[in-house]
């Protein structure tokens, strides 16, 4: 155990992460220099999506007689969850900020929770060999964050490999060896896992005591699943079957278990059957936000359902259930952790099955028990160049978040506490617009805290349109009413009979709009001719529109649902 090193790599995206993860695989011999394509660790089918690495896949390299585990933390705001499993697999971890970039909000964010885990953090400074890299800023700006002296701080090139050697050795020497928990039977963390065809469920876990080897029954403390161990192994990154995986170890476990549920992020495997503890920490991932996904073709809907049957297969977040819309057809009700995770969801069901769907927008979930509603609140960090705090703090106001703390520096850190439905409408595109793309955030589920909200529930002629209708906080139900009730009438084309169109919240029309009817000119043919017969015409017009009214609903045309969600 001694010569075993458990680490990660916290960063902000396009920080370099990647990079320095395949400047160590070079130096340590796991790949040959020049010879594998770029970002290896990147290759993982479940890792990298629109260019931003989720995960990167975990690699046990060997190095002047030490067995050295890198563990990746996954790079994106949806997934704090998982950072925080993953930092409490390793005992260091690499703080690594982009010399051109700055500290960002997910270097600072990340860094709390290592912080929390107790670990040993080192401090490094990335992109020295670029032309404006600000060194000296950089690095007085993380003395300052984490309290350390300049002599401290790594400054490498992960490009060039620039002094990455000296920060290998740091690893080596400033992060301690795994400790081993004596009070605690057998038992081991999961941090990721991933479904494969053949063999089920893999887990990847650090082992935090005890031994795990090939016919050991174990059990899955959150789940109360037991299953024998098929195979245990680490990875070279590709896995790779040994004899044990002893304290101290991280490694995978093949679990061939058919549901990937049942093997969870933070969940403990214990060789203790009977009276299994758990490593604290764990809790259940739950979707935070929640849209209804549609195949624009009904004849689809099979289709549809397998696709999310194969994703669900190798994604343990992503819940959904069928659901029925009289306009839409059948369809499922999908959670998300997030918004970017709903948008991977969505690229892949139009990208990989070739699918086209309407996804209606992303909404939270009020919970609401005899009229009293709770609203999810989300713990924020911002971080924003100094010039932009009036702007955001006022964005943040407008969010209706509460004021936390502030650190003022070249960079202005924030937290606020902002409910979760103000971040995946407002705040989420107008962070990026309001500060030219200079600001970062990072964000995670605080609690549930009471709220004013109700149905606004849109009404077309009288008939609620369950499609167009959404829980609401009150200080959004006027704007929001107002929002669809003006751009439902620019969307609906026009009818026989005239289209009233309500929005309706707590039993009050707070905004309303109408869409006239065509106006067949019957009295074209009238030249001349007297009033009364021209009045006449248009009166029993009037009458034969107002029968039609009451007949059936307004049609609305599915490019209507599809425009109105893009917007
Ligand atoms: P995500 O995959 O989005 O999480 O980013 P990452 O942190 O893994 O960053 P990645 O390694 O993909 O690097 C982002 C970009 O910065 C790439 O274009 C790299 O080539 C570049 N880059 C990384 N390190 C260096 C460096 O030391 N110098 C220079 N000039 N470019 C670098």
């Amino acid at each position: 155990m001694q010569s075993i090193r458990n680490f990660a790599i916290i960063a902000h995206v396009d920080h370099g992460k990647s990079t320095l993860a395949d400047r160590f695989l070079e130096i340590t011999g796991v790949v040959e220099k020049n010879r594998h394509e770029a970002q290896l660790l990147d290759k993982n089918p479940i890792s990298r999506e629109r260019g931003i690495t989720i995960k990167l896949a975990p690699v046990k390299m060997e190095y002047k007689n030490y067995i050295l585990n890198l563990i990746d933390t996954p790079g994106h705001v949806d997934f704090s969850y998982e950072v925080e499993r993953t930092l409490a697999c390793v005992e260091g971890a690499l703080l690594l900020v982009d010399a051109t970039q700055g500290i960002q909000a997910q270097t600072i964010a990340h860094t709390y929770k290592a912080m929390e885990q107790n670990l040993t953090i080192i401090p490094v400074i990335n992109k020295i060999d670029m032309p404006h890299a600000q060194v000296e800023k950089t690095k007085s700006d993380i003395c300052e964050f984490l309290g350390v002296p300049e002599s401290d701080i790594y400054e490498i090139s992960a490009k060039t490999g620039q002094y990455v050697e000296e920060l290998l050795e740091a690893v080596i020497q400033k992060i301690p060896e795994p400790h081993v928990n004596e009070h605690i039977n057998s038992e081991a963390l999961i941090f990721d896992s991933y479904y494969d065809t053949y063999r089920g469920v893999i887990a990847f876990l650090r082992v935090f005591h005890g031994t795990l080897k090939k016919g050991t029954k174990v059990k899955l403390v959150a789940t109360n699943q037991v299953f024998e161990i098929e195979e245990v192994g680490v990875f070279t990154p590709e896995l790779k079957a040994k004899d044990s995986l002893e304290d101290g170890e991280i490694g995978y476990v093949v679990t061939k278990l058919k549901d990937i549920h049942l093997v969870r992020v933070g969940d403990t495997v214990s060789t203790d059957l009977q009276n299994p503890k758990a490593v604290p920490g764990y809790r259940p991932t739950k979707p935070m936000v929640y849209a209804s996904v549609f195949p624009t073709d009904a004849d689809d809907f099979v289709k549809l359902k397998e696709s999310l049957e194969k994703l669900t297969l190798n994604d343990a977040a992503l819940a959904y259930s069928g659901i029925f819309s009289k306009a839409l057809g059948s369809g499922f009700r999908t959670g998300f952790l997030g918004l970017l995770h709903a948008d991977v969801v969505r690229e892949r069901l139009e990208r990989e099955f070739d699918l086209s769907i309407i996804l209606t927008p992303p909404t939270v979930e009020y919970r609401n028990e005899n009229n009293t509603f709770e609203e999810p609140i989300a713990d924020v960090a911002i971080v924003t160049p100094n010039e932009y705090t009036g702007p955001v703090m006022r964005l943040c106001e407008e969010s209706r978040g509460v004021f936390k703390t502030m650190d003022n520096k070249t960079h202005v850190y924030l937290q606020y506490e902002i409910p979760l439905s103000e971040i995946i409408t407002i705040f989420f595109d107008q962070l990026k617009t309001i500060t030219s793309g200079y600001a970062s955030f990072d964000w995670s589920f605080k609690e549930y805290r009471a709220c004013d909200a109700g149905l606004l529930s849109i009404m077309l002629n009288g008939d609620e349109v369950e499609e167009f209708s959404e829980y609401v906080v009150y200080e959004r139900a006027e704007k929001r009413g107002r929002f669809l009730a003006d751009r439902l009438k620019e969307l609906i084309p026009r009818q026989q009979y005239e289209v009233r169109i309500q929005a309706n919240y707590k039993g009050k029309i707070i905004a309303s709009s109408r869409i006239a009817p065509f106006r067949k000119d019957v009295t074209a043919k009238l030249y001349g001719g007297d009033r009364t017969r021209k009045d006449k015409l248009l009166k029993k017009q009037k009458e034969g529109k107002k029968s039609m009214k009451n007949v059936g609903s307004v049609e609305i045309p599915k490019e209507v649902f599809m425009k109105l969600f893009k917007s």
